[in-house]
């Protein structure tokens, strides 16, 4: 049956709609998180399935005389062709997985698999038998009011807008993730922030796979650098995020005449008898401080801002244990700030890697690379120390 162009426009919207609402729900509900609102775009559509129910049409159209057996395996191949085409067109052209079904059995390069071929076979099914004469009768129905085409023209107007901030945000994410792989190096700070806040929370909820692209990257540009440069500035780091700083260690002289200073001040000295995680605020702090300093080293970063502010990151001065409910977590980088500032001569590379070291739990976003680094190590560190513990809470025998 031939349609008119109007017509196949508000098939095409009206599929794109469904699409968003079958996706939204399954993601919904599989994740157990809230609402998902699925899709590249921030509207309540999907086009993949308005060009996906489009080829089905067409499919459908031209099998009418096939056994029903041999339409639905026509279908099936239909859509995971157009599954595997926008996949790779999305790794192709932005360096980014919108899903990834490689740990799911007979996949093919994580594109498409068999389980989601089949129940995408299943939906075009009820789709020919049940949606699409369903849809076709109501759409030849309102087609008829004379205000149906200018209604259809807003909503065509919002998807294009739409669609084209959405891309805008998806291309500052893939170079975002691109300028990372470019090793760790001077990126532009001011565009790695926007790129940041351009990776919008929704489109990171709606596909956690660009996240795990990000942390990929800095964990394949770690890993390499350890091997074909500084690596003995790494082996040091790792030594000490694996095996702590025990206080009787002799440091390295740099590092000493980096934090000396520091080192000496005796409210410094006190946070040896405050406790944190498995040991002292004091070996904490230059755990993560000494740590740091090796990495940015081995980087060539500025290795003694790395240093002091690292060692000042958690100079709040008080047990968390019995701050609880105050909103340390949030506030803590604050309070070490003002405590440190109140004591210290501190640039602002030291002020950022002190202020910015909880990210993403707390703000502001790191404006040096730094930063970043001291963060990172923090949570490895951290984590380290937490699990050590309830290693030691663990009854005898239990294996963790
Ligand atoms: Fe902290
Ligand atoms: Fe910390």
């Amino acid at each position: 049956m031939p349609y008119r162009i109007v017509s196949l426009a508000a098939l095409f919207l009206a599929y794109s709609f469904l699409g968003w609402i079958i996706e939204s729900s399954y993601k919904t509900i599989s994740r157990r998180r809230g609402f998902v609102n699925s899709g590249l775009l921030s509207g309540p559509v999907v086009p993949i399935y308005g060009f996906g129910a489009m080829g089905i049409m067409l499919v459908d159209d031209a099998t009418r005389g096939l056994v029903f057996p041999l339409r639905i395996f026509v279908l099936a191949l239909l859509c995971a062709a157009l599954e595997y085409i926008v996949g790779w067109l999305f790794e192709t052209v932005f360096k980014t997985r919108l899903w990834d079904y490689t740990d799911r059995r007979f996949n093919i390069r994580g594109r498409v698999c068999l389980s989601f071929t089949l129940a995408w076979a299943a939906l075009a099914t009820v789709f020919i038998y049940f949606v699409r004469p369903f849809f076709e009768r109501i759409a030849g129905e309102l087609l008829g009011f004379a205000w149906m085409p200018w209604l259809l023209g807003a909503a065509y107007a919002a998807f294009l807008a739409d669609a084209a901030f959405s891309f805008r945000s998806l291309a500052l994410t893939s170079s975002f993730i691109a300028k990372l792989r470019a090793r760790l190096e001077p990126f532009d700070l001011d565009e790695l922030r926007s790129s940041a806040h351009g990776m919008k929370r929704r489109l990171l909820s709606a596909f956690p796979n660009l996240l795990k692209s990000v942390s990929d990257t800095i964990g394949q540009d770690l890993a390499r650098r350890l091997h074909e440069e500084g690596g003995d500035w790494f082996l040091k780091a790792l030594r000490a995020m694996r095996e702590g700083t025990p206080e009787s260690e002799a440091l390295d002289p740099d590092y000493l005449s980096a934090v000396g200073d520091i080192l000496l001040d005796e409210k410094v000295q006190s946070m040896g008898a405050i406790r944190h995680h498995d040991g002292s605020l004091l070996v904490h702090s230059l755990t993560v401080s000494l740590a740091s300093y090796y990495i940015a080293r081995g980087l060539g970063y500025d290795a003694v801002s790395v240093a002091r502010g690292a060692l000042l990151h958690d100079f709040f001065l008080y047990d968390w244990r019995t701050a609880r409910g105050t909103g340390h977590r949030t506030r803590h980088p604050g309070i070490a700030l003002e405590n440190a500032t109140a004591r210290f001569k501190l640039n602002a590379m030291e002020k950022d890697i002190i202020l910015s070291h909880m990210w993403p739990a707390a703000k502001p976003f790191y404006s040096y690379k730094e930063s970043f680094l001291v963060s990172t190590v923090d949570k490895i560190v951290s984590t380290k120390e937490v699990a050590k513990i309830l290693k030691e809470l663990m009854p005898q025998g239990v294996k963790a």
